[in-house]
């Protein structure tokens, strides 16, 4: 399935947060300037900008005063030049002000939750610029979304933003996400698809409703594109909000607790006036599971050892790597 510009364009955050600005999170949308996407491109030592050292008690700054690079490879250069973004720094400072002193942060598209693990309280919560900076440095996710602001055609019809939420405790346990087709709900799963949720069993038809009507009242023909998603959380009984749009395609979106052969099966047979949607939630315990971001935490290495259908445990594989590693070394010293 081809990604429509027009639909990236409809998820973009900037596009859809001022039509949706009530129903959502309140926010500060900050526009990214060439020098700091280059910066956030750039694959070297991981140097923190001047401001962050400059700005708090420098948690990740040196005796002196100057901000330590992360990365212990010796043969990193030592005199490693510190960038300096004063204007987005100063944006970044006041907007965590602005909301309370305590953020979620996000691109155009996508959150940094593959980078959660390397801040100092393992979550997404910011509370200064040099968290908000680590994230930014350290996230694949994120790379992949400034790529795709860049790569649009007309170029820059999007343009690299990022965006500031204000943090708000959330029960995964009480968000959904909703597929839309030809403008019709069609399809809702539980978000958290690996935790077995009592009251989801005992309320499913009453959420159900409630989405249903949200979805009615506040959504319907107020999106730009016919075919999307969209994530709520469900506060109390009919107090929902929204969390996110994002796109109707395989590549691009998670289908939870669906296939994407079902959702697609779907869209074929849409033809009555007011569509079921069917609303799947985990029917019982399936005990303890793996986080589905826990994976991130992992060196790519040791993913794509495993990637081509290796049933063997990451231990086996590394003993392998590691004795493949050995003959190879002999073989060349012999040759
Ligand atoms: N303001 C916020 N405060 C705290 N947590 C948040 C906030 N906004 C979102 N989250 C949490 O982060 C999760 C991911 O958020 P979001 O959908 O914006 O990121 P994403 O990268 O688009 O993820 P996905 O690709 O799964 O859609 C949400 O499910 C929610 O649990
Ligand atoms: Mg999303």
């Amino acid at each position: 399935m081809l990604i429509q510009t027009s639909d990236l364009e409809a998820c973009s955050f900037q596009n859809w947060y001022p039509v949706f600005k009530d129903h959502t999170i309140n926010s500060i949308i900050i526009s990214i300037c060439k020098d700091v996407v280059s910066y956030l491109l750039e694959d070297s030592t991981l140097v923190l900008p001047v401001e962050v050292c400059s700005s708090t008690s420098n948690k990740y700054s040196d005796h002196e005063g100057d901000c330590l690079d992360f990365d212990h490879d010796e043969e990193a250069p030592s005199e490693v030049k510190q960038p300096s973004f004063p204007a987005f720094s100063k944006a970044l400072k006041d907007g965590i002000n602005q909301l309370g002193g305590e953020v979620f942060m996000k691109l155009n598209w996508s959150a940094p939750v593959d980078a959660a693990w390397i801040t100092p309280t393992k979550s997404l919560k910011c509370t200064t610029i040099e968290d908000i900076y680590l994230l930014l440095k350290s996230s694949d996710l994120l790379v992949k979304d400034l790529m795709c602001s860049m790569q649009q055609q007309p170029p820059r019809s999007v343009n690299s933003c990022i965006v500031l939420r204000k943090w708000q405790n959330m029960d995964p346990g009480n968000e959904f996400r909703c597929f839309v087709c030809k403008q019709q709900l069609i399809a809702i799963s539980q978000r958290d698809y690996k935790v077995y949720y009592v009251h989801l069993a005992q309320s499913k038809y009453q959420i159900m409703e409630e989405i249903a009507k949200f979805f009615k009242e506040k959504i319907s023909g107020n999106f730009p594109v016919p075919n999307y998603t969209f994530d709520v959380v469900r506060h109390s009984s009919n107090k929902i909000q929204i969390i996110d749009f994002g796109l109707f395609n395989p590549k691009r979106t998670m289908p939870l607790l669906f296939t994407w052969g079902d959702l697609c099966a779907k869209e074929r047979n849409l033809n009555a006036e007011i569509p079921t949607i069917e609303f799947r939630i985990l029917g019982e315990d399936p005990g303890i599971l793996p986080n589905p971001h826990a994976h991130y935490g992992i060196p790519q290495d040791f993913i794509s050892m495993r990637a081509d259908g290796n049933d063997s445990s990451v231990m086996d594989c590394v003993v392998e790597e590691v004795e493949n590693q050995g003959l190879r070394e002999a073989t060349e010293d012999d040759s």
